[in-house]
């Protein structure tokens, strides 16, 4: 066992704190990483307000990157000194999705077994099985992916999460390639990465709709031939217009990413959509809202697919180290992402910077 800083929610929309926490050493299946940076993300946020569970005391931040210091008996897929990227995703290889070859949508995927604790014994939950806002963290093997190790790990750790949902929402879930056309609402981090996502695959035009001025600059860098405001103009229309612009007829997007979660803003991507299109939801709705009202023969006339996509359906051991070698040659500015490092202490305030739009992301860099 050894004693770490670590950032800890102790209660129901109380500030996060620093304090100390007893990181077990690792068993069978497990290892400990020491965490190099560690990106904040909404559902850090979600935790603390207590929007996730109840389930205090929550050990926060899950985007991370890091060497494996230690090992349990047994572990094969990684070795100290690996660097990784963590995933949320470790697959179990025996649930019936994994049976089938679809590992990426895993029904039973696993975390370590022992609990890390607070000095005083009270057992952690770490968020989404990590808890990477801190000097080190237990994880089980499986979700350590082995990457390059020439790469920043404030850039790549954000393949943990949002990044990697996004890209996946588009490449992996919409099926986005050369010669389609895709319009992202809401430009977010997760939209962007849509977005680049999007501009990898070598789709064209690639929309961007958002209401923030700011967000839409962003988009446009990392890929979007079109912007949209949709405070001032009906993005529906825009799309439509700008698509057919393109490919004559249209009737909209061939993949319509919607990476808000809200139903307005999927009502939006519905009917933005061309015939035989796909609708990918990656934006994440809270429990009260409800599919918007349409008539059922618009979900049947126009055919096509209306998709969620979840972690950007990723598998993290085929994605994360492709992903990484497309940054290093310069094709994916995943350093576009990182809007500013901070430090362990600084969550509160980026937590305040989140909420106001202001960045993509902030990310947390351990010495
Ligand atoms: N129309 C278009 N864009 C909108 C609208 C709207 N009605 N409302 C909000 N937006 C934009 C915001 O301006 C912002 O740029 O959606 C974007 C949301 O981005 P972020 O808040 O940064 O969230 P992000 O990290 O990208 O995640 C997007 O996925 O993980 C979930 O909880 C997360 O639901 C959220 C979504
Ligand atoms: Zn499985
Ligand atoms: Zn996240």
């Amino acid at each position: 066992m050894q004693q770490v800083k670590a950032v800890v929610a102790l209660a129901k929309g109380a500030p996060v704190e620093v304090v100390t926490i007893n990181v077990p050493d690792p068993g069978p299946g497990e290892a400990v990483v020491k965490i190099q940076a560690c990106g904040v993300c909404h559902t850090d946020l979600h935790y603390r307000e207590g929007g996730i569970n109840d389930e205090f005391p929550f050990l926060l931040g899950h985007e991370a990157a890091g060497i494996v210091e230690a090992v349990g008996p047994d572990v094969t897929e990684v070795a100290p000194g690996d660097f990784v990227v963590l995933n949320w995703r470790a697959v179990c290889g025996e649930c019936r999705a994994c049976k089938r070859g679809d590992l990426q949508y895993c029904f039973n995927t696993h975390n370590a077994t022992q609990k890390m604790t607070l000095e005083d014994g009270t057992e952690l939950s770490p968020a989404l099985g990590i808890g990477a806002f801190a000097e080190k963290t237990l994880v089980a093997a499986g979700q350590c992916t082995k990457v390059d190790a020439d790469a920043r790990p404030a850039a790549v750790g954000l393949l943990g999460c949002g990044v990697m949902a996004g890209i996946g929402a588009a490449i992996n879930t919409g099926a986005v390639t050369r010669g389609k056309s895709v319009a992202v609402i809401g430009c977010g981090g997760v939209g962007v990465a849509a977005i680049a996502g999007s501009a990898l695959a070598g789709a064209s035009p690639i929309i961007a709709v958002d209401i923030d001025a700011a967000k839409l600059e962003k988009a446009r860098e990392l890929g979007a031939t079109h912007v949209v405001d949709s405070s001032k103009v009906d993005p529906v229309e825009e799309i439509k217009r700008i698509c057919a612009e393109t490919y004559e007829g249209a009737e909209g997007a061939d993949v319509v990413i919607e990476a808000v979660g809200r139903p307005e803003t999927w009502k939006q991507a519905f009917y933005a959509r061309d015939l035989a299109g796909t609708v990918v939801l990656v934006g994440v709705p809270t429990p009260d809202m409800q599919v918007p009202e349409l008539p059922l023969i618009d979900v049947f006339g126009r055919g096509g697919a209306l998709k969620s996509s979840w972690y950007g359906d990723c598998l993290p051991s085929r994605d994360f180290p492709m992903l990484v070698d497309l940054y290093r040659q310069g094709r994916l500015d995943l350093d576009a992402f990182v809007t500013e490092e901070i430090g362990i202490d600084d969550i509160e305030a980026a937590f305040e910077k989140m909420h106001h739009g202001e960045v993509l992301r902030s990310v947390v860099v351990l010495p």
